[in-house]
């Protein structure tokens, strides 16, 4: 046990308080074939399910909270050869549609942007791998899958309920930890999420990836992103590619840092999208307890994978 571990220091995680508000009805999760999902992407699935994939379209796939927003600006910068004109002007959610999201009438659905949208399309989703639609795999699409260490998306995915009105109420912060642990949370259980995908990477053209190693080394990760798409950038532009993306820059983008949701759908005030992008942010939140209780479940949860995670660095 890790000698930092201690009360938790942050007020709002353990307030037992779940935020209210009363401006949007927050929405329930239902299902689809076993899947927790929101209900408002339940509503629009049967069209989400029947989504017609083009050969060059890349998918960017994640669990929630995994790194997407960053992977999607490293991606768009790597097809655009740098960082042009429309990656410093149009939104994220624009330049690479969020697939399965339906905006209740106040944004466009992902559906509606991917169908206006010329090609090659970046797409994004946080489908398991089972839900994806078929067209993806027939098309020989190629994918790129982000995972993150649970108990940092589990932190960060706290804080997003908070800010993200119309997902559910997450309870305390030892409710929202039992509802991860038990997959009752939007997209489901992570184990399932990061292994279902990890089992089926050598079966179609997907790149796995951890935050951690973008982190840690990103470079590394750009260059061997940049490999998987075929495009070939010379050193300054990987450079230019990483600067673009680090965290700091992120944060201070209108583009990628959500400033531009109305508030009934993202509530910066409550907590900022781009929240703290560290490794080990957990050890502030997790109490010597919830870490033990944790540990056990995910040990018996990962004991068939080879599948591997950092929760430091
Ligand atoms: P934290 O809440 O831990 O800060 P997603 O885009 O999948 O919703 O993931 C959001 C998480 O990725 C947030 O984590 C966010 O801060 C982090 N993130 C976004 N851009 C990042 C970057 N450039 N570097 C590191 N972390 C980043």
């Amino acid at each position: 046990m890790s000698e930092s571990l201690g009360a938790p220091r942050h007020e709002v995680c353990n307030s037992g308080t779940p935020h209210t508000t009363t401006r949007v009805q927050r929405l329930k999760l239902s299902n689809v074939k076993g899947v927790p999902l929101p209900s408002s992407i339940c509503a629009i699935f049967d069209k989400t399910e029947k989504f017609q994939a083009k050969g060059d379209d890349v998918l960017i796939a994640t669990y929630p909270k995994a790194g997407t927003t960053w992977m999607i600006e490293i991606v768009d910068s790597i097809r655009q050869g740098g960082i042009t004109k429309e990656i410093k002007t149009i939104p994220s959610h624009e330049r690479a549609p969020y697939l399965e999201f339906n905006g209740l009438n106040v944004i466009s659905t992902g559906l509606d942007l991917l169908e206006a949208m010329p090609s090659p399309r970046l797409v994004k989703t946080h489908l398991p791998f089972q839900l994806v639609p078929q067209s993806f795999w027939d098309k020989g699409c190629k994918v790129i899958y982000v995972a993150r260490n649970a108990k940092d998306v589990l932190v960060s995915f706290y804080f997003f309920h908070k800010m993200n009105v119309r997902l559910p109420e997450t309870g305390t912060w030892d409710d929202f930890i039992e509802s991860f642990l038990s997959g009752n949370v939007a997209f489901g259980s992570w184990f399932d999420h990061v292994t279902g995908w990890w089992d089926v990477r050598e079966k179609h053209q997907i790149l796995y990836v951890f935050y951690e190693d973008i982190l840690q080394d990103p470079m590394r990760e750009v260059e061997r992103v940049a490999h998987f798409l075929g495009h070939t950038l010379d050193k300054v532009t990987i450079q230019e590619i990483v600067k673009h993306t680090a965290f700091d820059m992120m944060k201070d983008n209108p583009m990628t840092n959500a400033s531009i949701f109305p508030t009934s759908i993202l509530d910066l005030s409550i907590s900022p999208f781009m929240r703290k992008g560290q490794v080990g942010d957990w050890k502030n939140y997790f109490t010597v307890a919830q870490n033990e209780r944790f540990e056990e479940e995910y040990r018996r949860r990962m004991a068939e994978t080879s599948l591997r995670f950092r929760t430091e660095l």
